[in-house]
């Protein structure tokens, strides 16, 4: 893993250690255990130790000296960035729809013609394997100038199993040619496909006898995904895929209660699911038993701005007991960005959610999302060196300038990949 490294003097070091067990709720979603002129080792790509600079300076004396240095003063440190829900792979854009949206269009009436989900599944069942990796690796890289070192990724944009298992490598391609951890989850319960709209079976069929089968054979995935919704999948459609996923050892997660109110973050509770996604509309009998049940909120304000609708009620359910986290939901439809700073930005402003919240929401929480908290989230001892350095004297200057990147320098798994801002 090359040469180790310290990361010396941070006016912040935000370490969000002890959330590893449990994901933050409440009051804990505000503990970072942050260090005033902290300093971080790492050796062969794992965190050492961290520490005030003095005390590290002393303990680890001829280790600090063989390695490389990183001086990290006036600058805040944190735990690399992790976004537990994109769409990542995938062809094309759709920035037609959105000035139709923009003229008043709805984003159910597009996709109920023929377009939304449905464009871009035409693009990427077109588009050969080499489009896809390309596309999506620019993504990553794009992420990576971001701050962030592991995102999840989604198929359901093939909605055959043919063009599911194309993304699906894809994105396990890239997971071993790209330095951005890449987590995979299988979504061929993205939408129905258009010619079988009317008889809706024979599809759900399909993904639970022919899709998950094959994906969970060929160990291309860790979760599975459904868009619980009005006009997509029913709630006992979504309660048949998430059931039938479970067992192929595929851990169920769900886009519940995004545009109208259909009982996704009760079935979330019901089914056992990691997390329950999106959440705008989500009811307080469900906040409630998806707090009782241990199911990480991931909240997506980055698609509530762009499609112009009601925030998720993000304070509510941090002080309901639910454990939160944020992601940018990247997709080509309804959160074309790829700032997961911007979606902390909106956590903030839109969703009543502290600075300290929404760093928990983009870190510890958001890695007990995708079942990863025993490796990243947090700076602690046998951790990856997963590390971004933001160019901020603390860290609620990175909300309160808000739109900017002050991304300045991101380390994966020790490794220095982004230094003054600019891909190595
Ligand atoms: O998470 N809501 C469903 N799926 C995606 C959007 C996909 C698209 O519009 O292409 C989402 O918002
Ligand atoms: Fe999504």
């Amino acid at each position: 893993m090359g040469k180790a490294l310290f990361i010396s003097n941070a006016a912040q070091l935000i370490t969000m250690a002890d959330h590893t067990e449990q994901p933050a709720k409440k009051e804990a979603m505000s503990h970072l255990n942050l260090i005033e002129n902290g300093s971080l080792l790492i050796e062969d790509g794992k965190v050492v130790e961290v520490g005030r600079d003095d005390d590290m300076r002393d303990k680890y004396k001829d280790r600090i000296q063989a390695a490389e240095h990183l001086d990290a003063s006036g600058k805040v440190v944190t735990p690399g960035l992790v976004d537990p829900h994109t769409h990542l792979v995938h062809a094309g854009t759709r920035e037609n729809e959105y000035a139709m949206r923009l003229q008043g269009q709805s984003y159910m009436d597009i996709m109920s013609a023929g377009g939304g989900i449905h464009a871009t599944t035409r693009a990427t069942q077109q588009a050969g394997h080499e489009q896809l990796y390309e596309e999506s690796w620019e993504r990553l890289q794009q992420f990576l100038i971001h701050g962030v070192t592991t995102v999840e990724a989604k198929s359901g944009y093939g909605l055959t199993l043919e063009h599911e298992l194309k993304q699906l490598e894809v994105a396990h391609e890239l997971q071993a040619d790209h330095p951005v951890d890449i987590v995979s989850t299988f979504m061929g319960a993205h939408a129905i496909p258009m010619d079988e709209k009317d008889n809706p079976g024979p599809f759900v069929n399909r993904v639970i006898d022919e899709m998950i089968p094959v994906v969970a054979e060929k160990n291309l995935a860790e979760f599975n995904d459904v868009f619980c919704e009005r006009g997509v999948f029913t709630p006992d459609q979504s309660k048949r895929i998430l059931e039938a996923g479970k067992k192929y050892g595929l851990t169920p997660k769900i886009h519940a209660d995004e545009i109208e109110p259909y009982e996704g973050s009760e079935l979330a509770a019901e089914v056992g699911a990691i997390s329950a996604d999106h959440l705008l509309k989500a009811s307080d009998k469900g906040i409630r038993e998806m707090a009782a049940a241990d199911v990480v909120g991931v909240l997506l304000p980055g698609t509530a701005f762009f499609l112009m609708a009601e925030f998720a009620r993000g304070r509510h359910m941090i002080d309901a007991g639910l454990a939160v986290a944020l992601s940018t939901d990247q997709n080509p439809g309804s959160s074309p960005t790829i700032s997961l700073p911007f979606i902390m930005n909106l956590g903030c402003l839109k969703m009543g959610m502290t600075p300290e919240e929404v760093m928990t929401a983009t870190t510890i929480n958001a890695a007990h999302a995708i079942g990863r908290a025993d490796e990243i989230g947090s700076l602690e001892p046998g951790k990856k060196g997963d590390v971004t350095i933001f160019d901020v004297p603390n860290h609620l200057t990175l909300s309160y300038k808000y739109g900017m990147n002050h991304v300045d320098t991101v380390v994966k798994d020790g490794q220095v990949l982004v230094a003054g801002g600019q891909l190595q």
